[in-house]
């Protein structure tokens, strides 16, 4: 988790950290000297994050909060500029996921979906628009292969995620010139996640998705941590309005074919 570059007396605040793979990435900057803040919906969630990241040495805060409900978000983004300043370094990946076909599920299911995943991205981005560091900070939004590879079982997400990346890259055109520079990370599959969890459920599932992957095995949070770190350095000072998978290759192709194995095993 030690990585070359550095994050000392900068602010990171990464909503939907207290878990997965966003907890991942809160952990590398911490490691690397962040003050790192995170907000979700679970009290617990937020405390136990809080106090894992407060073992690396910098400042840590914490939130509970809905991405759904703006003036807890907002409220969120103003304690913080209070307690540790302007935000270097803003991580949106609050996520719902569930496996449904769209005859199948309820009209309030895929509109969860999109108020966490797509509506809850615009709150967090704007809420925090007026306490990020301006020339220099980096935003990050966490979207998912869905976002370009369809995938069956998957149209909340897929719709969800891809007006994720549009709002990427609109707002990398709309904030450029104050420098922030606004880019999404598209991970792979990745191992011991809840996401993992609830569309690869069984080993085989699991063993499917691996084989999928051209480097022929799975991601780890540290993998989307480095690359959060490497976007909001200065050596990604000329990045801006890029959708990154790191993913192993597998949204070349292997994404869909997952899906496929759970659309099999769903029907039997
Ligand atoms: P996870 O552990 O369930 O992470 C989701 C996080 O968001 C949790 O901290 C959760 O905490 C929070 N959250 C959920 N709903 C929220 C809401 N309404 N308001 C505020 N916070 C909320 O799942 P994960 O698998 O690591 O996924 C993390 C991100 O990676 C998501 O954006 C997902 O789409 C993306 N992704 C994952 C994979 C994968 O392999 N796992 C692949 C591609 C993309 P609370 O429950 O406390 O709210
Ligand atoms: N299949 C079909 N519909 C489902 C479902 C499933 N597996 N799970 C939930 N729903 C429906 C519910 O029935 C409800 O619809 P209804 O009111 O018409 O009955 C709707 O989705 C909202 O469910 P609810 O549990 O009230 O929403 P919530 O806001 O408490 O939770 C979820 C949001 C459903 C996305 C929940 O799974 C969640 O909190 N996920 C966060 C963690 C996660 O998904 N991590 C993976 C990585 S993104």
């Amino acid at each position: 988790m030690i990585s070359p570059l550095k994050f000392h007396d900068k602010t990171i605040f990464v909503a939907g950290g207290t878990s997965g793979i966003n907890f991942g990435i809160a952990e590398n900057f911490a490691a690397n000297g962040g003050n790192v803040v995170v907000m979700s919906r679970s009290q617990d969630k937020v405390d136990a994050a809080v106090e894992k990241l407060s073992s690396h040495g910098s400042k840590s805060m914490g939130f509970s909060a809905d991405v759904r409900d703006y003036d807890a978000v907002e409220n969120a983004f103003a304690e913080t500029e209070q307690a540790l300043g302007k935000i270097d370094v803003l991580v949106s990946g609050a996520a719902g996921n569930f496996p449904a076909r769209a005859a199948d599920m309820s009209p309030n299911a895929f509109k969860s979906v999109v108020d966490i995943d797509l509506l809850g991205s615009y709150h967090v981005l704007r809420a925090a628009y007026p306490h990020l560091k301006k020339p220099g900070a980096s935003v990050i939004n966490i979207s998912a292969p869905q976002a370009f590879v369809p995938m069956q079982l998957q149209s909340h997400v897929c719709a969800a995620k891809a007006g994720v990346d549009m709002l990427t890259r609109t707002l990398a055109m709309e904030w450029g010139a104050e420098n922030i520079r606004v880019n999404s990370i598209v991970p792979g599959p990745i191992k011991d996640t809840e996401g993992m969890a609830r569309l690869a459920p069984t080993p085989e599932l699991i063993e499917a998705a691996k084989n999928s992957v051209p480097l022929q095995e799975l991601g780890s949070t540290d993998d989307i941590g480095n690359a959060a770190m490497f976007l909001s350095s200065p050596m990604a000072s000329y990045i801006s309005g890029v959708v990154l998978p790191v993913d192993g290759g597998w949204s070349l192709n292997g994404a869909g074919i997952m899906m496929d194995s759970l659309v099999k095993m769903m029907s039997k």
